[in-house]
């Protein structure tokens, strides 16, 4: 298998303070992991800089994605690659409806993969076929088609921002997805059926990582590989059973056996 997403020695400044540093963590094609660690790790920096957030400054390190170095491309263009973020905070966007940004975001992505087909030219979408994907998602995740019509994210539950960051996913189906905590704040319904939604992407061309401080999700999605995030470094990895461990004995036992000191907690 072929190596997809690929870190290697990330350092990330923000505000001029070292937040990530030194992290390497490789995704191959096809396979989940999941990261977890204390609040004020830097997980959600991670996620981020992978994207290319202006405010998250790269000062060493590299990061391919299928093979190109991405650092230097805007976010939009990481994402007609085909990487894709779910935010812990989603915006809210007033005035755009959920279906119209929906179907904007994959005519951007479609015509990126036109690019790179062989008669160059771009492929339309038909609307009827925008809807029919629309549809099909919405049922994955047991949503109402009326939900689609209200704008984005403006006056969602949280629950609700959490599905929409899901139902993007969907259509936009990203060979790389990065979940910020998309489960948190979530009844154990819907953690379910994000995890459903999130499955039902999985094969080959799909890799994903997990942001997570809890291991209910990953009942479901079950992670091919597990990491502990301390300080700005993935401290441990492992498999599924790490998670477990986790959940048990908290992170306290692993700062332990690796005699680090717990940073002051920032709430995030
Ligand atoms: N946009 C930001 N502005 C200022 N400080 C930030 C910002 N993002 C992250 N930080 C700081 O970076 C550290 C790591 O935060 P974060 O990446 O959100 O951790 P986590 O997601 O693991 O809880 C914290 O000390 C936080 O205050
Ligand atoms: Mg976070």
């Amino acid at each position: 298998m072929t190596e997809q997403l690929e870190i290697k020695n990330l350092h990330v400044n923000v505000e001029g303070k070292e937040i990530l540093k030194g992290l390497d963590l490789s995704i191959k094609k096809g396979e989940v992991h999941a990261i977890m660690g204390p609040n004020g790790s830097g997980k959600s920096t991670l996620a981020q800089s992978l994207m290319g957030h202006p405010k998250y400054d790269v000062t060493q390190g590299e990061v391919l994605f299928k093979g190109q170095n991405i650092l230097d491309l805007e976010p939009d263009e990481r994402a007609r690659m085909g990487l894709f973020l779910a935010f812990q905070y989603p915006y809210e966007i007033s005035g755009v409806p959920l279906s119209r940004f929906l179907l904007q975001a994959v005519k951007a992505r479609n015509e990126e993969s036109a690019e790179t087909a062989s008669n160059g030219k771009a492929k339309k979408l038909a609307f009827g076929e925008f809807r029919k994907l629309l549809k099909e998602k919405l049922e994955i995740l047991r949503m109402d088609e009326s939900f689609t019509k209200r704008y984005l994210n403006e006056g969602f539950s949280g629950g609700e921002k959490k599905r929409a960051e899901i139902l993007q996913m969907l259509v936009l189906q990203p060979e790389i997805a990065i979940l910020d905590e998309t489960d948190s704040g979530l009844d154990i319904d819907s953690v379910k059926i994000v995890a459903e939604g999130v499955n039902s992407m999985r094969g080959e061309n799909f890799g994903c990582l997990a942001i997570t401080h809890y291991q209910r999700i990953l009942n479901y999605l079950k992670p091919d590989y597990v990491h502990v995030m301390v300080a700005g470094c993935i401290v441990k990895s492992g498999d599924y059973q790490l998670a477990r461990e986790l959940e048990e004995g908290g992170y306290d036992p692993i700062l332990e056996e690796l005699g680090i000191e717990r940073e002051a907690e920032e709430v995030s």
